[in-house]
């Protein structure tokens, strides 16, 4: 199946409003010099970005997305950003990211309360499953993932697979330089998390579900990750604050 290649920065906790615009229209004119078109770009700002990026970005085909958000759409929860706040100014958040998980004690429950409620709100979840590296070394990354996407994406409302999108981080491969090795990754996919995706939502819609791969992907590495068959785009981090090494993970998506 023809799955439309995603290239996602996660600028995490990084830039300034103005740093943001900055870095977005170096974006924007790397873009034009691009073959338009046969892959789709996501950036994820910090909240404090979103506006301004929205209101750069309004004629131009590069997506926008939050980076968490709380299942409620609004209410006495101080600090926290509603469904309905992001779906002003984006089409995707990303959820049950491993720091999300980690440093803030996310649970697959609360990551399935966000995710069903992102769906009601007509925004696409990004949802980060991933296993640590000690329970890799266990044996048991297959388990935790089927595990995280059962426990994650139960009741999750979708019809097609455009209104879901998932990302295969190791939590090992996040930030640290390593990067899992491209085949193991493309067979993860295909005997893990294809078969929970086709369980969950029946044969057409999970197979149209794309699934990203994360973690110290750069512009070095991106081209082995993206002609995997089984890898549709990246969650890039790191890499997605220098302008030059995105636009170069996006041409090799194309
Ligand atoms: P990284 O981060 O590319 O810096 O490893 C990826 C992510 O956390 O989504």
């Amino acid at each position: 199946m023809k799955r439309t290649p995603l290239i996602a920065g996660n600028w995490k906790m990084h830039l300034t409003e103005a740093q943001a615009v900055t870095l977005a229209r170096k974006l924007l004119w790397g873009l034009t010099r691009l073959p338009a078109g046969g892959v789709e770009v996501l950036l994820c700002p910090p909240f404090t970005a979103l506006s301004s990026l929205h209101k750069l970005l309004i004629s131009d085909p590069i997506r926008l997305g939050g980076q968490n958000m709380h299942a409620s759409t609004q209410g006495a929860f101080t600090g926290e950003i509603s469904p309905l706040m992001l779906a002003e100014f984006c089409q995707y958040v990303i959820l049950g990211h491993s720091e999300r998980r980690a440093l803030f004690q996310e649970t697959d429950e609360d990551i399935n309360l966000k995710a069903r409620s992102a769906v009601q709100h007509g925004l696409v979840p990004i949802l980060c499953v991933g296993e640590t590296l000690a329970e890799r070394q266990a044996g048991r990354a297959e388990t935790i993932i089927y595990a995280q996407l059962m426990a994650g994406l139960q009741q999750v409302g979708i019809h097609r697979g455009s209104q879901l999108v998932i990302a295969y981080e190791p939590v090992w491969a996040i930030g640290t330089g390593q990067t899992a090795t491209p085949e193991v990754v493309n067979q993860l996919i295909a005997a893990t998390i294809r078969p929970a995706l086709v369980r969950l939502f029946g044969e057409p819609v999970g197979q149209a579900i794309r699934v990203l791969y994360g973690g110290s992907v750069n512009a070095g590495n991106a081209v082995v990750f993206l002609s995997q068959p089984e890898i549709d785009g990246a969650l890039v981090g790191g890499a997605s604050l220098d302008s030059d090494a995105f636009l170069a993970i996006v041409s090799a998506a194309l």
